[in-house]
């Protein structure tokens, strides 16, 4: 898709040249008629079908019109926003945007009815809402419905907003393809998307965007140690893959930010196996993984001035004869040992030797991304991404960042007291805990591998795909991942 800014004001719209105008008003201002500065040919309709009961400036509210007399664009959409906020905005877009879904509408030009503060933040949620209302898998599924018509968006703002816009834009069609890329990997099914596969999309993208990829097999990760994610993978007959992919912006001198991804690419649970209903959904237990990959991604599209490196541990976690069993003891890269007490717990026990390996790189940063706990969805649901720090700066940076992409994340504790629950009478650790605060154990197992540096886990379980009838991968965190890299760049 094509996004474009426009200079424009809002009281000539109706001169535009587009197949459809998407005209967003703040409702919060209140009323019953859109705002005086609206083009008059525009606001005429849209009053007469609030006195007639037809629309309501109320959030969540679109009304589609099709030809209005003195307008340019044959179709017109207006949709409602609660606020000036780029959050309604990306909600009233998303709305609008619906009401052109299945027709024939190729260029949409999308305006605030108000000559209101549009800055990048609101371009960027644009970009978002039309990646969001267009992106549609068909891997596996060649019935799937042909392809959204829209092909162009332009954003209507005023010469002293175009520049921030422009930038907006920008940004936005980035992590946009960072965001896509990630939801066309997680949706793949686990017979599709193995690590092998995994592997092999990192490498295309170091291929098309200049980045360094290195992918370790079984033997490379046995000569470094790895034997807690190793015992994981061993229940699988698919070969593991420990992939190293590097955006180089800036000297080799400056420390990396590191993100490490979660890429189990299907979680049966091992020997101490999943129940049946939904265990389809474990095929998403590589989103981490994904998004990491995605945010590269983006990061090579916008090539900020600094040092990336996406770390992936890729297995399949299987019961066999040859599955790691509960009781088992198992030595990680970092020489701790660890008693398996459930093979389920899994995403630990392969992150915690790629959370050692990337010492090497000597990062500023390490933020780890994994679709790691049940417990998570259970204490923040699917609105939030559970954000595990003990660094208050960090925290502040990576909330700042969800916040601006509209892909928020939520702080949740890592006090002493919790590492409790990973005694082992057998091992330095156990890898389970008890069922109350299991996000947290999650994250203090994380934690004793984390010493020599600055470090970040997000927990993406309750966030990372939706399930029931618009089940599918989301992209996130892409969006906060890369607002978060860029953030670090100034
Ligand atoms: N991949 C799962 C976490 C998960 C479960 C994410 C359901 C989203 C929905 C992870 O590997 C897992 O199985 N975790 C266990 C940990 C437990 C055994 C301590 C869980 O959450 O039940
Ligand atoms: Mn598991
Ligand atoms: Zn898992």
């Amino acid at each position: 898709m094509d996004f474009k800014h426009q200079v424009s004001s809002s009281g000539s719209l109706a001169a535009l040249q587009a197949d459809a105008l998407l005209v967003i008003v703040d409702a919060s201002a209140g009323g019953n008629t859109v705002d005086a500065s609206l083009d008059a040919k525009l606001a005429a309709p849209i009053n007469e079908a609030i006195a007639h009961g037809d629309f309501a400036l109320k959030a969540g509210r679109a009304l589609y019109l099709h030809r209005v007399a003195g307008v340019k664009a044959p179709r017109v959409v207006v949709a409602a926003a609660a606020s000036g906020t780029a959050k309604a905005f990306k909600t009233a877009v998303a709305n609008g945007l619906a009401q052109l879904k299945g027709g024939g509408a190729k260029h949409v030009a999308v305006a605030l009815a108000s000559a209101g503060d549009l800055g990048a933040a609101h371009a960027q949620a644009l970009v978002a809402a039309a990646g969001d209302a267009t992106y549609l898998y068909r891997h596996t599924k060649p019935s799937a419905p042909a392809a959204s018509a829209i092909a162009k968006l332009t954003l209507v703002c005023d010469k002293a907003q175009a520049k921030a816009v422009q930038s907006g834009l920008a940004v936005g069609e980035a992590i946009g393809a960072g965001v896509e890329l990630a939801r066309e990997c997680a949706n793949r099914p686990g017979n599709h998307c193995t690590p092998t596969f995994l592997a092999e999309q990192a490498k295309k993208l170091a291929k098309d965007h200049g980045l360094k990829v290195e992918v370790l097999d079984r033997k490379a990760v046995e000569k470094l140690g790895m034997g807690s994610f190793l015992a994981v993978a061993q229940g699988s007959d698919e070969p593991l893959r420990f992939i190293v992919a590097r955006y180089e912006g800036a000297a080799k001198t400056q420390a990396p930010i590191v993100l490490v991804g979660k890429g189990i690419t299907f979680d049966t649970g091992g020997i101490s196996i999943k129940p049946a209903a939904e265990m389809d959904e474990m095929k998403y237990d590589m989103g981490g993984a994904a998004s990491v990959l995605g945010t590269l991604r983006a990061v090579a599209e916008l090539k900020p001035k600094l040092n990336l490196i996406g770390i992936i541990p890729s297995c399949e976690n299987m019961p066999s004869g040859r599955a790691v069993k509960p009781g088992d003891v198992v030595t990680s890269m970092s020489g701790q040992t660890i008693e398996i007490l459930n093979t389920d717990a899994e995403g630990r026990l392969i992150l915690c030797d790629a959370l050692t390996y990337a010492e090497r790189f000597k990062p500023a940063v390490v933020v780890d991304i994994a679709t790691l706990t049940g417990a998570c969805v259970i204490a923040l649901g699917h609105h939030n991404s559970g954000l595990f720090t003990a660094d208050d700066a960090l925290a502040a940076d990576l909330l700042a960042a969800g916040q601006s992409a509209l892909d928020p994340a939520w702080r949740m504790p890592l006090d002493e007291e919790y590492d409790d629950a990973l005694k082992s009478n057998f091992a330095d650790m156990g890898n389970v805990g008890p069922r109350a605060g299991g996000a947290i154990t999650a994250a203090m197992f994380l934690r004793r591998f984390t010493a020599k540096y600055r470090w970040a886990h997000l927990d993406i379980a309750g966030t990372a795909w939706k399930s029931g009838a618009a089940k599918g991968a989301t992209g996130r965190p892409v969006p906060l991942l890369t607002q978060f890299v860029l953030s670090q760049a100034k």
